[in-house]
Parts: C-alpha cells; structure tokens; sequence
C-alpha cells in the first residue's frame, strides 16, 4: 500500500492543491491527513471539503477542535486566536460537524497517526527531541508513528531490543528506507504553513511494501494565498509568513 500523508494545511488551499497535483500523479492507496486542516488560511471550507471528498484516513488537530467549537481559544497566540475566531465564523455546519467528529487518534496495523504526541494528545505537546521521542515510543504500539503540529519534517528512530534513540529533522525532499528492527516517529512537515525555512508545501508517500518515506517538497501559490488571508482581514503576518516559511 501506498499512502500520502499531510499534516497543518491550514486553510491554504493553493498549498493543498499543488501538494495533491503531485501526490496524484503517484500511485496513491489512501490518503492520511494528521489534522489541522483549518487556521491561519483562508480557506477553511474548501480545504476540509477536499479531504472529506478523497475520504482521507484524518485524525483532528488542536486548531480543528478549536475552530469547530470543541475546545477554547485560550491556550493560542494572538495570531492564531484572532484566526481561529475568523474560521468559526466562516466555516459551514456541514465543515464543523466533521472536524468535530474526527478522532485526536487513530491506530492501525501497521502504524499510529495523531497531530501532536501520544503523550495526552489533547495537551498538544510537541515532540521535538530525543527525550520527547522516547517518551512516545514508551507509548507507541506499532512500529511507525505519523505526527505534524511542529510544521518542521523530521524522523525519529529507535531500535530494538537495544532502544537507541536518533533523530534529525530536515527541509528539502529525501528519500528514506526504513531498517528492520527499528520503529519510527516520522512528522510530515507542514502542507500550509511549513517552519522549518523552507516555503514549499510539505507531505510525504510511504509505501510499506517497500518500507520506504519519500518526503515532498511542492511549489505553490504563495502570492495568492497571501492575498486572499490579507483580503479576508487576518493578520498580515499569516501571509507574510508563507512566503518565508517561518
Ligand atoms: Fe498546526
């Protein structure tokens, strides 16, 4: 099987168009979204609409929940808060109503997808070390675990029985072959809003057949998608951020 996974789209729909242009392109088996669809971008109904419409495998990110009505404003940066409250606004019933309902977890055979961390995924932690990655391969049980929310590509080994913890996070496309005896946390990097000084959209393909990552990087509308946060009244650092992926 082959599958593509995003993380933080955001609302960028010219981000996540580009992004399913190339991944389509590919074979693709199914379609795995690790939340965060909506904040920060202007198009919260479009977006969300697209995953729903490719029946992607989607689990709900802390801005889904937010922007949905599930949970409080309180804990996010001004930025984010005063997008979020735009979002409620704009997004359709039918749009809440599935981003309500998305589960913080997903397990599977193979793998485990949530946004932030298995460590209480609904404090949002970020898994941004070796310490962080242990504590989640405590928690983990399969062998891969898929997570976004740092909106920085990275990947997390650990093999066993000896549990030897390495990681690197990275911002350009690479290709990486998964070892036996080895589990992974793998984040897949931002769809919509990447942080990591890179300003294409991120995703990546796993093909488990192969054992293989190949991550993505894809060339956008940035300009475009700038304008519209601008034309819809959000705080101009949303837009200005695109373009120099921070
Ligand atoms: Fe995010």
């Amino acid at each position: 099987m082959r599958f593509a996974v995003l993380a933080d789209i955001h609302g960028n729909l010219e981000a996540l168009n580009a992004t399913l242009k190339v991944l389509n392109s590919c074979t693709i088996d199914r379609f795995i979204i690790l939340g965060d669809l909506v904040g920060y971008g202007a198009d919260p109904n479009a977006c969300t609409e697209i995953i729903r419409n490719i029946k992607a495998v989607a689990v709900a990110g802390n801005h889904d929940l937010a922007a949905a009505g599930k949970r409080s404003l309180e804990t996010f940066t001004p930025y984010a808060k005063e997008a979020l409250l735009w979002t409620r606004e704009t997004l359709n019933d039918d749009n809440k109503k599935y981003l309500s309902s998305l589960p913080v977890l997903s397990e599977f055979q193979a793998f485990t997808i949530v946004h932030s961390s298995l460590d209480d995924p609904e404090k949002w932690k970020y898994v941004l070390d070796e310490s962080d990655a242990e504590t989640n391969f405590n928690l983990l049980k399969t062998d891969i675990l898929f997570i976004g929310h740092s909106h920085i590509a990275g990947v997390f080994g650990s093999n066993y029985p000896e549990k030897n913890i390495s990681g690197s996070s990275f911002n350009h496309e690479k290709k990486i072959q998964l070892l036996p005896r080895t589990r992974y946390i793998i984040n897949a990097g931002s769809a919509g809003q990447p942080r990591d000084g890179n300003p294409k959209a991120c995703s990546l393909i796993y093909d488990s057949a192969k054992q293989e990552v190949q991550f993505h990087r894809v060339e956008y509308n940035i300009p475009l998608a700038g304008k519209k946060i601008i034309d819809a009244g959000l705080p101009p650092i949303l837009a200005n951020r695109l373009t120099g992926g921070y």
